[in-house]
């Protein structure tokens, strides 16, 4: 097996095997939710982006006590978290690149499911996944953190792709639930800003932070240099995930506790995170969901220009 294989096989084994036909096939001619020659099709286009972006998205969403004290309450993701990390990924990818029936139905599932997580957080609050707010910040981490990742790792866009970008996502966000969801990054700065007072890091917060840089032993015994490996595996946890969270802005580092030096984070973290993004854009070369829903927006002649544009 080549080194390319290997690495794919490692990420899909992560983060699934994203070629399902009946999501990213589908009727010729179909350009799905956003579309051939959008800014989404390039940037969630680049897995490697998409990849490094994970920790920071998923710790800023868990910021607002309410998604934590959902999360805590309803989700699995102690049992399997690398199905919950599958899913996530499904779910950005399938939205973005899938046909406009199964992207569309991915998401009325999703909100289904949402339906049922409802509940008090510890300090009585009630929340409800629902709630179009705690929707609209779920939502609007994602695409913030892939943005931010991309043009770190690979191409600056110009502001008005940005607001492209952003608008073009918002359109999912909406389909999921929210109200109002930042269309520019005009909006996205003050949307943040007023989300900003309301996010704190609870017991449930610590929690969950514990358990994203806690490495499994798998059973295996630990004494004496089986401890010693798990002890360096999770250090290097405790690294990718501060590594991770090196894209989120300095109010969540500190936040968080998961900082690192300026000199830490620009001469270790930053590279270490680029090369991982480089290592699986070159890997994957062009993804099978994006090469799925290429041929299928191509498939007919309202797509074709477009595709051909989209490169
Ligand atoms: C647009 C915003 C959101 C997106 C894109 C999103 C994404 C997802 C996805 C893809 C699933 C399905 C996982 C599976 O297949 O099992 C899911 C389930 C779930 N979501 Fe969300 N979510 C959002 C908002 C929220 C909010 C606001 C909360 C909490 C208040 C929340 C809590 C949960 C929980 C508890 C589950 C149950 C499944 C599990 O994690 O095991 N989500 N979400």
């Amino acid at each position: 097996m080549g080194l390319r294989e290997r690495i794919v096989e490692a990420v899909e084994e992560i983060s699934g095997r994203h070629d399902q036909q009946g999501l990213y096939g589908g009727p010729a001619g179909d350009p799905g939710l956003t579309g051939p020659g959008s800014v989404s099709w390039e940037v969630n286009g680049d897995l490697g982006a998409v990849a490094a972006a994970g920790t920071a998205a998923i710790v800023l969403e868990i910021l607002h006590p309410s998604v934590i004290a959902g999360v805590e309450e309803h989700s699995s993701y102690r049992e399997d978290p690398f199905r919950r990390a599958r899913s996530t990924m499904g779910y950005v990818l399938g939205t973005t690149f899938g046909n406009t029936e199964a992207a569309t139905r991915l998401i009325g599932t999703v909100k289904k499911i949402h339906g049922q997580v409802t509940g008090a957080r510890p300090d009585g609050v009630a929340y409800r996944a629902l709630d179009p707010e705690l929707i609209a910040w779920v939502h609007t981490c994602i695409p913030w953190m892939i943005m931010t990742a991309f043009e770190r790792f690979n191409r600056a866009l110009s502001p008005a792709e940005r607001n492209r970008y952003l608008a073009e996502q918002a359109v999912i966000g909406r389909m999921a639930g929210a109200d109002t969801v930042p269309v520019t990054t005009a909006e996205l700065a003050e949307f943040v800003a007023a989300v900003r007072p309301r996010l704190a890091v609870t017991e449930q917060t610590r929690d969950f932070l514990e358990f994203l840089q806690t490495v499994p032993s798998d059973g295996r015994p630990s004494w004496p240099v089986g401890a010693a490996v798990h002890r360096l595996t999770t250090a290097q946890a405790h690294f990718n995930v501060r590594a991770g969270m090196s894209l989120a802005p300095p109010w969540a580092r500190r936040l968080t506790g998961l900082d690192l030096s300026p000199a830490m984070r620009s001469l270790a973290a930053m590279p270490y995170l680029g090369a991982n993004a480089r290592m699986i854009r070159w890997a994957f070369d062009v993804p099978p969901h994006v090469a799925m829903a290429r041929r299928r927006a191509l498939g007919a002649g309202r797509g074709a220009v477009a595709v051909a544009a989209d490169g």
